[in-house]
Order: C-alpha cells, then sequence, then structure tokens
C-alpha cells in the first residue's frame, strides 16, 4: 500500500478545534485522526449498500429470569448460526446477564438477526454495531 501526501486547507480555528478534539481523544499526530476519519465515513458509505457484507457485535443486557428469554435467545442464534462467529456471555449479578453475539454476513441479514435478538420480550438493552471490512480495506477479497 503506498502512501500519497495530500495538502488540505482548512480555516485555523476548525484547525484549532480539529487539533484539540483528537489530543483529548489521543491523537499522536493529525494524519492518523484523519485517516480514521475517512475510514469511518468509508465505512458509513458501505453500510448503505444492502448487500454489504459486514461483521459485527449485537450487545446484550437481560435478565435471564424472564420466562423463556435464554431459550428463545438460544433458538435465534442456531436458526441464524451461519452469521454468528461466537458469542460471549457474562453473568453480571444474580439476575442479569451480558451478552455479546459476533456476527458476520450481509447486512440485510445482520439486521434482520440483531433486530430479533434486541426485540425479545426481556431484554433491556440492545445494540448492534457493524464495520464493512470491504470498503475500509481495499485489500480484502470476496466473502462468502
Ligand atoms: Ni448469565
Amino acid at each position: 500500500m503506498g502512501l500519497v501526501r495530500t495538502g488540505v486547507a482548512l480555516d485555523s480555528d476548525l484547525l484549532k478545534r480539529f487539533d484539540r478534539l483528537i489530543r483529548a481523544e489521543g491523537y499522536d499526530n493529525r494524519s492518523e485522526a484523519f485517516r480514521d476519519i475517512i475510514r469511518d465515513r468509508l465505512n458509513e458509505a458501505g453500510l448503505q449498500a444492502g448487500d454489504a457484507f459486514v461483521v459485527g457485535t449485537v450487545t446484550l443486557i437481560y435478565d435471564h429470569h424472564w420466562r423463556l428469554l435464554p431459550d428463545k435467545l438460544m433458538e435465534l442464534q442456531h436458526k441464524y448460526h451461519e452469521h454468528i462467529i461466537s458469542t460471549v456471555h457474562s453473568h453480571l449479578d444474580h439476575d442479569m446477564c451480558l451478552e455479546v453475539v459476533v456476527v458476520k454476513g450481509r447486512i440485510n441479514r445482520v439486521h434482520e438477526l440483531a433486530s430479533r435478538l434486541i426485540g425479545l420480550k426481556g431484554v433491556q438493552h440492545g445494540k448492534l454495531v457493524m464495520s464493512s471490512p470491504d470498503t475500509v480495506s481495499p485489500h480484502r477479497h470476496a466473502h462468502q
């Protein structure tokens, strides 16, 4: 991968605010911050395409005493097994569970799976986070 230098004209106030922000976020230099922002934008754009290949996580917080919820979660995950890479389950306390499901596949199916998991009665909080590796890195080859 070749590096290309490019210049960007910015007004000084905007640049000052940007430098403050990235310093607070722990960046050593602007270049890496710019690269991350560009990747993030490309990722967002890639996620707009319905057939994009994505990887991601579905984070779920729930009370495992909720009627049949653990069974339903298990059933759904088996139904979508080809889209699930792994699942991490953590018992937060006597009642509450944290489950992180690592997912992959076409965005439509991943969305569908996530909505069904998050939408189950008894799930108190759920969030899907996705990334589209095809868009972020040009060096990937075709996925399923
Ligand atoms: Ni648990």
